[in-house]
């Protein structure tokens, strides 16, 4: 099989990103250009922004992506993109303009799903380091800011399938940790700053009551029905879903309770003053109980996560996971992973640092077994904010 070269483009949230990927097994090229700066002063990801700021970048990080690879428009052999989920509007910054390449340049055009890119960014990874041998089923936790959803991952002949087992009821748990952040005046996005002062705090000082998932998920279905329409309903195993709406008011019922008012509203103007706070700058603006809550918070998330994903690992037998998204970059997440698959005997595989948030290398990953399979979008698909992965 000759050597395949994907350039794969993401828009779909506030990063706008371009790869050279060699046939899903080698990154030659990755350029990601985040809007960080454009959204802080406005504590989360405006919309709006996010599209006019992927318009100016578009064209620039595909050309620095080619260019970085010692590639060039004509040299590639397919344009990969993002159709959803996401914001709508940043999804057809990268559609327009990746449709618009393809079109120029009589090159096939392909169509992946956000969610499966993230998967891919492990297989990426894994390949890249000449492990080919992974052995299956597949459970893949996806944690972002927009998702925490378990996928039981398949390769058969015709490519690669998958199935929902789980998905947060409300609030991502990377939306988790952002709101929280935002509550503490500790800026955004509140992943990072929340995974540095943590180590300094107590993990064990307060003490969250465990998420009650009482009701049937009902989330945009009339008739009720799980959300996901790819679990069949006459599978009668448990699901495990998320919920993460529940931990964040406590939060916020612990600062008013606790009167941490006046502090959090001075160390959100101390940040917000700093381009670049460091973590000494964030230690300089956190007493005690403020480390204490925040080290509490993330050992909270973390359990959770770990122990319904590993209770879905042995529910479904599976033989390895995965645990991706912008969320996986998180420390005592990855540790406490490592820590416990390997008491259980399961292999655990993240994505490094840079390819664990959102990238176009896992877009164009993700689009090489759809190239071999002639899997091309027609010129006039469009964006999918709701795109569901199956
Ligand atoms: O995958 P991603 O880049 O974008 C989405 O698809 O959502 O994930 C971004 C999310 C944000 O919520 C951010 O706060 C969170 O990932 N995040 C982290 C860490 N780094 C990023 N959460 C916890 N710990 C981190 N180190
Ligand atoms: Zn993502």
């Amino acid at each position: 099989m000759p050597d395949v070269y994907i350039l794969g483009i993401e828009s779909s949230c506030d990063e706008t990103a371009a790869a050279v990927v060699r046939s899903g097994e080698e990154l030659i090229s990755n350029v990601v250009a985040s809007q960080i700066a454009t959204h802080q002063p406005y504590g989360g990801v405006v919309p709006e922004l996010a599209s006019r700021e992927h318009l100016r970048a578009i064209v620039p990080v595909v050309r620095q992506a080619l260019a970085e690879a010692g590639h060039t428009y004509d040299s590639v052999d397919a344009i990969a993109v993002t159709r959803g989920p996401g914001l709508a509007g940043s999804l057809l910054v990268g559609i327009s303009y990746a449709k618009a390449l393809a079109f120029a340049l009589d090159k096939p055009l392909i169509a992946v799903n956000h969610l499966e890119g993230h998967i891919h960014a492990v297989l990426l990874e894994e390949r890249q380091k000449g492990n080919h041998e992974l052995e299956f089923p597949v459970l893949a936790l996806v944690v972002s800011g927009g998702h925490t959803h378990l996928y039981l991952a398949e390769q058969k002949k015709e490519g690669w399938t998958y199935r929902n087992i789980g998905h947060t009821r409300d609030d991502a748990a990377g939306e988790a940790f952002d709101k929280v952040a935002k509550l503490l005046g500790l800026g955004y996005p509140g992943g990072p700053a929340i995974d540095r002062l943590a180590p300094h705090g107590d993990p064990e000082a307060v003490k969250f009551p465990p998420a009650q998932i009482k009701h049937r998920d009902r989330r945009g279905r009339k008739d009720g029905r799980a959300l996901e329409p790819d679990v069949s309903l006459d599978d009668q195993r448990p699901r495990f879903d998320f919920s993460y709406s529940g931990i964040k008011t406590a939060i916020l019922r612990y600062v008013e309770t606790h009167e941490m008012g006046a502090a959090v509203e001075a160390r959100r103007k101390a940040l917000a003053s700093m381009p670049k706070p460091k973590v000494e700058d964030y230690l300089a603006n956190c007493d005690k109980p403020t480390l204490d809550l925040v080290a509490s918070f993330q050992r909270a998330m973390v359990e959770d996560l770990v122990e319904k994903t590993l209770a879905a690992a042995r529910a479904y037998d599976v033989a390895t996971l995965f645990v991706t998204g912008g969320v996986a970059a998180n420390n005592e997440l990855r540790q406490t992973f490592e820590q416990e698959g390997a008491e259980e005997g399961l292999p655990v595989y993240f994505p490094s640092l840079p390819l664990s948030t959102d990238n176009a290398a896992m877009i164009a990953a993700a689009a090489y077994p759809k190239f071999l399979a002639k899997e091309f979008a027609p010129m006039d698909f469009s964006a999918e904010a709701g795109l569901v992965l199956r």
